[in-house]
């Protein structure tokens, strides 16, 4: 079932359909279908777990809203708001959140922090994450047309505690960049030693 919400708390300044119109024109299809996928997993999990619905919703469909930006948007974004200069050795995976967020601020007039913040934590994840965060960090990983080795494990231990879902997703992570010899967003190391050490079983 699709959950279409109607938009009251003027978080973004327009409505759902206004707001899927925007993102719509950033995104190829496969990636528009993925942020809607990521919406309604992000409501399910929201609803789950007492948390707002619209914030959720526009969460979810803008976390990828700066994905296909080229290079220099973020190049000149970084500058242009005086982000942390160290951002400038990474690249898309990490800008698409943390320098993203701040075009969704600019572009789309969205100031919520909490929303801005899961946008900004979801690909590294962060020591501390709002119930907000945690529920997009985890819908962008399970979203249905996910498919890796041990998804119905993230999926299964989401479902049974939100924090559990973090752990498993933090220490994944992790491992796929080590095994990929990718650097490590410092970021990402902060989130495992948060979140990963509570959780002996995941
Ligand atoms: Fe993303
Ligand atoms: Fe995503």
């Amino acid at each position: 079932m699709v959950t279409e919400l109607t938009y009251h708390a003027n978080i973004f300044p327009g409505t759902r359909d206004e707001l899927l119109a925007k993102i719509e024109k950033q995104l190829k299809t496969k990636r528009f279908k993925h942020v809607q996928r990521v919406e309604q997993t992000a409501l399910r999990l929201a609803e789950a777990n007492g948390v707002d619905l619209e914030k959720a919703s526009i969460a979810g469909l803008t976390h990828d809203y700066a994905k296909q930006r080229p290079a220099e948007d973020f190049i000149q974004t970084i500058k242009d708001y005086q982000l942390a200069p160290e951002l400038l050795n990474y690249g898309n995976a990490i800008w698409h959140g943390v320098v993203g967020a701040e075009l969704i601020k600019h572009e789309l007039g969205i100031y919520d922090e909490d929303i801005l913040n899961a946008v900004r934590h979801h690909t590294t994840g962060a020591a501390y994450m709002s119930p907000l965060e945690q529920v997009v960090y985890m819908a962008d990983f399970i979203e249905p047309a996910r498919d890796f080795p041990g998804v119905d494990d993230a999926r299964r231990l989401t479902d049974k505690e939100l924090a559990m879902g973090v752990a498993y997703q933090a220490k994944h992570t992790l491992a796929y960049l080590i095994d990929n010899n990718q650097p490590i967003y410092p970021k990402s190391l902060d989130t495992y030693n948060a979140w990963v050490p509570q959780y002996p079983n995941v």
